[in-house]
């Protein structure tokens, strides 16, 4: 049997964070990962973080390899009607965002664990989580053909929307809210230079599009498509096309070679509470948001920050009261996101049901957020992070 303090269920950006942080407070914990190594640190997400976050890399020692090779935008632009336009965050509200995969995140964070003498159990099986409502929960799993548990004082639930912690929690506790979009995205990640040096949100008669990177030579390209496209539909030839016409001649899209490509469906979800007895929800597991406006890693981040704090004050002083709090004062910053994130969706989307007034409304808005300084702040300050001490 093993033991540690903190027994962490999910290797991906929430679960090593928690790790890292809970290090740097003096609290030992395992991860438990059933995928490999490999695989974690190639799964392609989202990749843009707010302000706070690189702050949070930085101060916190992991983030040597993010100031090197990350990029750092003053702003996006939007397009539509014809024509592009930019907000400059920097300008608006003083901070901004940086483009870096978050598989380099974890690449990032594993590589820093495991040097600090971190332990990390890739490709488990059968994960259980058992006791919760005691002091002393275990968590179960078989890991090289035999069966383990690791005794534990807390469990971190870090295993993602589809995990086994979050339904491990009593049926009646918690309650959940969600939305489903009658789209998804197609995604291609391409060996071509991106359109911009910067992000490009297209409004288009033919559906949503963005234009993103992961280096000056590497471009990530997404666009609306149904919930349920059939990737096998979408040859290559055929997705440029689509993304020639999408960016409406405003940049030259460069043509190359389609190195992944994928459809994401799009959902918001939420679970409240996000803990129960000493087992506590953060990132994915508790809350899910559609992809626009990335702020996917931002919340599990800012999740693992107070829960970190919450575990450290338990340890040092045997007061609960921010380990009992810890979904009250995560849960605000999460709403927030979740409204942000709808909202951007709501904005720059076809949706199926809407007329002509709908198309008008959405143009509208587009040209009072590039013409109204106070409209562009508010789409400033929370794409690029609401401040994290005020909101948890
Ligand atoms: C990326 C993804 C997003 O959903 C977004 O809004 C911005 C950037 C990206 O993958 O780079």
């Amino acid at each position: 049997m093993l033991r540690t303090q903190v027994g962490i269920v999910g290797c991906g950006p929430a679960g090593l964070m928690l790790s890292h942080l809970l290090h740097l407070a003096g609290i030992e914990s395992i991860i438990i990962e059933n995928r490999s190594r490999e695989y974690c640190e190639n799964r392609i997400r989202a990749g843009l973080i707010e302000q706070w976050v690189i702050d949070l890399l930085k101060d916190t020692g992991v983030g040597e390899r993010m100031q090197r090779e990350a990029m750092f935008h003053s702003g996006i632009h939007l397009n539509f009607s014809g024509g592009l336009h930019y907000l400059n965050f920097k300008d608006l509200v003083g901070r901004s965002v940086a483009i870096y995969g978050q598989q380099e995140i974890v690449k990032d964070l594993i590589g820093h664990r495991l040097a600090d003498g971190g332990q990390i159990l890739f490709e488990v099986s059968d994960t259980s989580v058992h006791d919760i409502d005691g002091k002393a929960p275990k968590i179960r799993f078989k890991h090289d053909g035999a069966a383990q548990e690791i005794a534990c004082d807390f469990i971190g639930g870090c295993d993602g929307f589809h995990g086994v912690c979050r339904p491990a929690i009593p049926e009646g506790v918690l309650t959940t809210y969600d939305r489903e979009y009658p789209f998804g995205w197609l995604g291609i990640l391409s060996e071509s230079p991106p359109p911009d040096d910067e992000l490009i949100y297209s409004y288009h008669d033919r559906g949503f599009a963005l234009y993103t990177m992961r280096s000056a030579s590497l471009a990530r390209l997404y666009f609306q498509c149904a919930p349920d496209e059939d990737i096998e539909k979408w040859p290559d030839a055929r997705i440029w096309e689509e993304l020639h016409k999408r960016l409406g001649g405003v940049r030259k899209l460069q043509e190359g070679k389609v190195l992944q490509k994928g459809v994401t469906p799009m959902r918001s979800f939420v679970t409240e509470p996000m803990q129960h007895g000493r087992l506590f929800l953060a990132g994915d597991s508790a809350h899910i948001v559609p992809p626009t406006g990335a702020k996917g890693m931002n919340l599990a981040f800012a999740d693992v920050r107070m829960l970190s704090r919450a575990v450290a004050e338990y340890y040092k002083t045997g007061r609960t009261e921010k380990l009992d709090g810890y979904s009250q004062a995560v849960l605000p910053r999460i709403w927030k996101g979740q409204r942000f994130s709808w909202w951007m969706t709501s904005l720059l989307h076809h949706f199926p049901n809407e007329n002509a007034f709908d198309r008008r409304r959405q143009i509208a808005e587009l040209d009072y957020l590039t013409s109204s300084r106070a409209a562009a702040t508010t789409l400033a300050e929370n794409y690029s992070g609401l401040p994290i001490d005020e909101c948890g």
